[in-house]
């Protein structure tokens, strides 16, 4: 049977912090790669001498090419650059789209049935590169957004609230940028909705500081932006692939229709289990939800348009 093998592009600080949190949930075997010399290699080897304190068998590999990558299960593309303060996810365009074009194609030749999630940015646009670079099937090619954003919402609840994490669930929709829809009445405490719970204005507040949780890290880090969370929100996607698990997560999907969108890449509530995207939910929307996620889609749109494909 042998350990599933998780391929994780790009040995920064998500990459990194990705492989942390796959090892501690011994999910599998780690391959990290990085084009920098020696970094790759000396973060697997940091962190695989840590599996005697933590208790996990996971191998850990460090490499600067894909040999090692040959027939992953799943592949976490991280690679590219990150955010300063004052840049948009946008800005990052240009120079993500030259990394992940060549990055799906070495991954896709020696992983030719993986499973791709993407977590570089603009998110959904890279997303869109990757399925349109690797030719898979949509089923194959997601993006990792909605849960990072998702977390942000119930962290927010949770401490406005004053109640666990744990009894919060939220759904944000839409592009990962500035205008990302965050659905306020289907985000419940142990499925009470929250419209029950908080006031319209701290509502209002939270969604506001969620469309914006990236920046404020951005803003205090200075030189780079956020991993914990979005390290350990790509290996909840990479646990519900390889378990099974049918998890019902937001993400950014290739859309054929739902929700009126096509040709687009979009964050939206998926089924994610061992086929991958195995369905798309379309959930109820508000007039002024419907405008929002419009709003959002012309975003990414445009975005998509800059690739140039
Ligand atoms: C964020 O929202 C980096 O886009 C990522 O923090």
């Amino acid at each position: 049977m042998g350990r599933p093998k998780i391929s994780i592009i790009g040995a920064g600080a998500v990459g990194a912090t990705t492989a942390h949190w796959a090892v501690a949930k011994e999910l599998g075997d780690i391959v990290l790669v990085d084009i920098i010399e020696g970094l790759p290699q000396g973060k697997a080897l940091d962190l695989w001498e840590a599996g005697p304190v933590e208790g996990f068998d996971s191998r850990i590999v460090g490499t600067n090419g894909y040999e090692e990558t040959v027939d992953s299960d799943v592949v976490v593309i991280t690679a590219g650059i990150a955010r300063k303060p004052g840049m948009s996810r946008e800005d990052l365009l240009a120079t993500n789209k030259a990394i992940i074009g060549s990055v799906v194609g070495e991954v896709v030749k020696r992983s030719p049935n993986t499973f791709l999630i993407v977590v570089s940015n603009p998110l959904d646009t890279m997303t869109y590169l990757t399925k349109h670079m690797s030719g898979f099937p949509r089923n194959r090619v997601v993006g990792q957004a909605g849960v990072l954003d998702s977390s942000r919402f119930r962290a927010f609840v949770a401490e406005a609230l004053q109640v666990s994490v744990e009894d919060t669930q939220a759904i944000v929709l839409g592009g990962h940028g500035d205008e990302m829809v965050p659905l306020p009445h289907y985000c419940t405490v142990s499925g009470i909705p929250i419209t029950q719970l908080l006031r319209k204005e701290q509502i209002d507040k939270i969604v506001e500081r969620t469309r914006k949780a990236g920046g404020e890290i951005v803003a205090l880090l200075k030189t780079g932006s956020a991993f914990y969370s979005t390290g350990a929100a790509a290996v909840q996607m990479v646990e519900a692939v390889l378990k099974d698990k049918k998890r019902i997560l937001p993400c950014s999907a290739y859309l054929e229709g739902e929700y009126g969108l096509r040709d687009i890449c979009f964050g939206v509530p998926v089924k994610l289990g061992e086929g991958g995207i195995e369905g798309i939910i379309e959930v109820e929307l508000t007039d002024e939800e419907r405008a929002a996620v419009k709003r959002s889609a012309e975003a990414v749109k445009k975005s998509i348009t800059g690739l140039g494909l």
